[in-house]
């Protein structure tokens, strides 16, 4: 079988390569957006389901997708370990259906895996998917000249360049963006990322 994703591979056995802690940019958005009964999460690109399921313990109705089998099964039994419900299925950022909108949709670490052509598509679509009032949060690589592409880049990963994913959100309320270089050891190489984030609010004119 042919992937497209080395996480397929990465996320067989047992073990959870990302671990089950939860991203600490959660909280961030449950301040931003507090659960009330009702309150529902997408999660596109959910991996092994540690985010996924950190929401629903928090009360968040949670619906997730990742383009692995392997995550996706993962996700579904960390979520009846933890006694806590999500709809996780298989899907493709690049071409994925939704009829329901959406109090909160992250992304994180996924849209490198957007294709060139898809990319305004899928930022209309997280437009129509998101509440009035609801939050994004998206995170993605970006290329800067004096960084080597990291040693374990993915099949079909690409990098952005700075600040492209700011200009999809022109009319959005930011909450928060930031451009960050960091230090990282995925792979057992020492080598650095540029990461460019937004958290920003759907806000009705
Ligand atoms: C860096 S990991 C992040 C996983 C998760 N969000 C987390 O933080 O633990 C990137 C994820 O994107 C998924 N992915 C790769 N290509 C995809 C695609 N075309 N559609 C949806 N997910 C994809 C991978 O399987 C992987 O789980």
């Amino acid at each position: 079988m042919s992937i497209r994703t080395n996480y397929e591979k990465w996320y067989e056995g047992e073990d959870y390569y990302w671990g089950t802690e939860p991203g600490g940019f959660l909280d961030e958005l449950i301040k931003l957006c507090p659960y009330t009964p009702g309150k529902s999460v997408l999660d596109i690109g959910c991996g092994e389901g540690k985010d996924a399921v950190y929401m629903a313990e928090k009360g968040y109705s949670v619906t997730a997708f990742d383009l692995t089998e392997n995550g996706v099964k993962k996700t579904l039994k960390l979520a009846e370990s933890s006694g806590v419900e999500v709809e996780a299925y298989v899907d493709d950022i690049n071409d994925f259906a939704m009829d329901k909108q959406f109090d909160i949709v992250y992304s994180t670490g996924t849209v490198q895996y957007l294709f060139e052509e898809n990319k305004k598509e899928f930022f209309r679509k997280l437009e129509e998917i998101t509440k009035p009032d609801g939050i994004v949060y998206i995170n993605v690589f970006v290329e800067k000249s004096f960084l080597e592409l990291p040693p374990d880049w993915d099949i079909e990963e690409k990098m952005w360049k700075s600040g492209e994913l700011f200009t999809y959100f022109a009319d959005w309320k930011f909450e928060r963006i930031d451009e960050v270089i960091f230090e990282d050891n995925s792979g057992g190489i020492p080598h650095y990322h540029c990461m460019d984030t937004i958290i920003c609010r759907k806000v009705k004119a």
